[in-house]
């Protein structure tokens, strides 16, 4: 199969290299020269595990290419993916759509025999319908398709979970296109993933539902967490019992700092934005993002209080800042939150991040990166481990440091509580 990917961020790379390496020909376009000429070079512009090599590999077979002309690529391509961005509206809540509707502007132009359209960026209920109009304008309704194929790849997990996905979503009423993407996802389905074809509208509102269920998961557990810090329970052993019962699972009940990265914010608020549209009210959902921005002052009114309330040229080490572990996205991350809040109030805020410098704090006083945890760490008063790279797993504090009477506050629990006051330090941790 010839496929395209528009749009070489996280999700059309990921996608066109793993589609490649399962023999297909792949062409991922960009309008950024400065990318694509960098990915020709073999230099890959996010960090994901894997990525770098499958990249590499692909490109020397000649199964993936990288171009910057869209209508040329289109043209030369079956199957075309639309993976471009799909941000919040600044000064909004809504999915800004204006670069799905370019390139579908692009795509209409460049029609030369029948080809399979896909959104695979997580659009709005009814998108689809409306790239079917944009391109129907200037082309027969009988040479193209439009089908919503949502992705579900987690940063920092993305090749596994192309690989081997819990469930492909074709979203799609036309059985050409159905036996023609049932055939190109044959390779994952032959080794166990469920395959589910749906409406167009329904395979876009699969993706922002689950997204904004596991949002909701994450916040729920992350309030029981607060409970059981004043009722002395242990929060581990509560998403142990709830995720025995199978109606429940045991996943996305790790209780932690605010969730965050370029999904769970953006599309919890997108969705309330398009029900809100259709006069349907999701409360629920309202109710999560608004426990979730406010978890990051919780988690600060714990660090004062910590500290007796004095912040003040006090030294602060944060271990990670990324939203999570294995990737190097800074975005809405609760970092962002808490060192600048920290450096306002006086602190002297030292950090380490496997993924290095983050511009993000450049502007932030008394902020330093430092390029070891021995570094960030000597001469602390507090430690936050703030992301649960495996780097911080097994740290020797007190072989590590030279000062000994230092806190920590694990924002992970990656520590167990009864291991680290044998070190002889003072631990806190979440909901126990
Ligand atoms: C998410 C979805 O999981 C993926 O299916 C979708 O397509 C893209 O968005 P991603 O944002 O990469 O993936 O990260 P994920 O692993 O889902 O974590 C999101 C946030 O939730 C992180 O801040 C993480 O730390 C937090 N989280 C996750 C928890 O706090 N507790 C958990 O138990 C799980």
């Amino acid at each position: 199969m010839k496929l395209c990917m528009i749009g070489t961020g996280y999700v059309g790379l990921v996608s066109g290299v793993c589609f490649s390496d399962l023999g297909n020909d792949v062409i991922c376009v960009d309008k950024d020269k400065n990318k694509i000429d960098l990915l020709q070079k073999g230099k890959i512009p996010i960090y994901e595990p894997g990525l770098s090599e499958l990249v590499i590999k692909n490109f020397r077979n000649k199964k993936l290419s990288f171009s910057t002309n869209l209508q040329k690529s289109v043209k030369e391509s079956d199957i075309i993916f639309i993976c471009v961005g799909t941000p919040t509206k600044k000064g909004g809540s809504s999915a800004d759509l204006s670069q799905i509707y370019n390139v579908a502007k692009e795509i209409s132009s460049s029609i030369n025999k029948f080809k399979i359209i896909i959104t695979k960026s997580t659009v709005p209920v009814t998108t689809g319908d409306e790239i079917e109009k944009i391109i129907a304008k200037k082309n027969s309704k009988k040479k193209f398709s439009v089908v919503s194929n949502p992705e579900f790849l987690r940063e920092g997990e993305a090749i596994r979970d192309f690989s081997y996905p819990d469930r492909i979503v074709i979203g799609s009423n036309d059985k050409k296109s159905n036996r023609i993407l049932k055939n190109l996802y044959n390779p994952l389905i032959s080794k166990g993933a469920k395959y589910l074809n749906t409406s167009r509208r329904s395979a876009e509102l699969i993706k922002y539902a689950s997204n904004a269920f596991l949002a909701t998961k994450i916040t729920f557990i992350n309030e029981i967490a607060n409970l059981c810090e004043k009722t002395g329970v242990n929060v581990e052993d509560i998403s142990i019992g709830m995720g025995l019962d199978k109606r429940i699972g045991g996943r996305f009940l790790r209780a932690g700092p605010a969730y965050g990265g370029s999904c769970f914010p953006k599309d919890t608020k997108a969705i309330i934005t398009t029900a809100d549209r259709f006069k349907s009210n999701l409360s629920v959902i309202k109710s999560v993002i608004k426990s979730n921005e406010n978890r990051s002052n919780i988690l600060l009114k714990r660090v004062h209080q910590i500290l007796n309330n004095k912040i003040k040229n006090k030294k602060i080490s944060f271990l990670g800042v990324t939203f999570k572990a294995n990737t190097d996205d800074m975005r809405d991350s609760s970092s962002l939150i808490m060192i600048p809040s920290l450096s306002k109030k006086g602190a002297i805020i030292r950090y380490y991040d496997p993924t290095g410098f983050k511009k993000e704090f450049a502007k932030n006083e008394n902020v330093t990166f430092e390029n070891s945890i021995k570094k960030a760490i000597e001469g602390s008063d507090l430690v936050i481990i703030h992301t649960e790279w495996n780097d911080f797993k097994s740290i020797n504090f007190k072989n590590l440091v030279k000062k000994k009477k230092f806190i920590i506050y694990d924002m992970r629990n990656i520590y167990s509580p009864e291991k680290i006051k044998e070190q002889g330090l003072k631990y806190f941790s979440i909901g126990r």
